[in-house]
């Protein structure tokens, strides 16, 4: 059977290159993915798979039946939005959208499940069970997921698989990363109310300028007293608000932030360590606070059994060297953790690095992507949906 898929994805190659450079030169910005959509439907369609559009606001569903009509789905999931970047990567096929951008690889994911479901569909005997691709809107705002799970598609799912390209590996190499591959990213606003005064008097004042100071001072030192090192906590203040005049102390500031967790255990006593320290920093000077804690994605934890089928199954396809172990988690935040709620699944990283020159990084404006990674992704997914339904027998 893998010859077979390496033989099919090898002869769509030239198409699926064609493919991804369309959807590059037309990026869409997280919940406008319209024509992307259409795009994705008329792919599907050509190879004889009926999609669904509009499922999540702009995302498409398409369904490979198997021989067990009842059988649950193993679902494949790719993303397929871009960010506001105005692009100066020297490629052909550049951005005809000025400033919108594929510069997340988003493209190479579509692609990339457009090829595996064009290889499945090409199978001669189909696989014993469904299989469900999941092209999903919105994934750089953390909404896109939340949508297409709002409209059902997690419903009669036994498991989900997922890929995000990696720049710092070699195109056409495998990365596999067991447990948390990303983190938790949550949504932090703290106020603080003092009282406004005389700018040379402020014995008569609560200067909220001041006690936000030492708030944003004392949580980040606390953390490294009482959390957990093993665990870490990234707290980051990005946004300061507060103050009218250089004379006038400020009785109002906001301080507005995102916090990174990896263990689920403290991602859970965050929010009652923060108000905490704002409490026992605001309360002796009689400052009152607010503390808003919003919980975004939580962490993407890799299920270990998929984890292995899915390292398995590249080893097969492309040799050992071609496949790294990841050790270290990214502390960025990636909506396939919401899927995991409902099924247990596993996201590998493709590499889509060129081996002789700088890579820059993902988000970048001269991002680009190595396109050997595209048919390493789709056999790779391929051959790890036939194991997987072949595993369940
Ligand atoms: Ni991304």
């Amino acid at each position: 059977m893998l010859d077979r898929i390496h033989a099919i994805a090898d002869k769509l190659a030239p198409r699926l290159i064609e493919i991804r450079h369309h959807l590059h030169s037309q990026p869409e910005l997280s919940g406008q993915e319209y024509q992307t959509a259409a795009y994705i439907t008329g792919v599907l369609s050509s190879c004889g798979l009926k999609a669904q559009e509009l499922v999540g606001k702009t995302g498409v569903v398409a369904e490979l039946p198997g021989v067990d009509a009842a059988a649950d789905y193993l679902a494949i999931r790719t993303d397929m939005d871009a960010l506001p970047i105005l692009e100066r990567a020297e490629v052909e096929f550049i951005s005809q959208k000025p400033g919108v951008m594929h510069a997340c690889g988003h493209d190479i994911h579509t692609t990339v499940g457009l090829g595996t479901a064009m290889v499945l569909a090409a199978l001669e005997t189909p696989l014993p069970g469904p299989v469900r691709f999941l092209f999903q809107p919105a994934e750089e705002t953390a909404q896109g997921a939340r949508w297409m799970i709002g409209d059902g598609v997690m419903t009669g799912v036994a498991a989900i698989l997922g890929v995000h390209v990696y720049p710092s590996i070699p195109g056409g190499t495998i990365g596999i990363r067991y447990g948390a591959l990303t983190a938790a990213a949550d949504d932090l606003e703290i106020e603080i109310v003092g009282e406004s005064g005389h700018g040379a008097r402020p014995h008569e004042a609560v200067d909220a300028i001041w006690i936000a100071a030492q708030v944003i001072t004392t949580l980040q030192q606390s953390i490294s007293r009482t959390q957990n090192p093993l665990h870490p906590v990234v707290l980051t203040i990005g946004q300061i608000q507060g103050g009218r005049a250089p004379n006038v102390i400020a009785d109002h500031v906001r301080l507005i932030g995102t916090v990174r967790s990896l263990h689920p255990d403290t991602r859970t006593a965050l929010p009652g360590w923060i108000e905490a320290i704002v409490a026992a920093t605001c309360q002796p000077y009689g400052a009152k606070y607010k503390v808003k804690y919003r919980p975004g994605v939580p962490s993407v934890q890799n299920d270990p059994a998929l984890t292995q089928l899915t390292a398995a199954c590249a080893e097969a396809a492309w040799g050992n060297d071609r496949v790294q172990l990841i050790l270290e988690p990214s502390l960025g935040a990636e909506d396939f953790s919401l899927y995991l709620d409902h099924a247990p699944g596993t996201m590998f990283r493709l590499g889509v690095g060129f081996p002789d020159r700088t890579n820059p990084p993902l988000h970048h404006p001269q991002f680009q992507a190595n396109e050997d990674a595209i048919v390493t992704g789709v056999v790779t997914l391929a051959y790890s949906a036939y194991r997987y339904w072949q595993q369940r027998g």
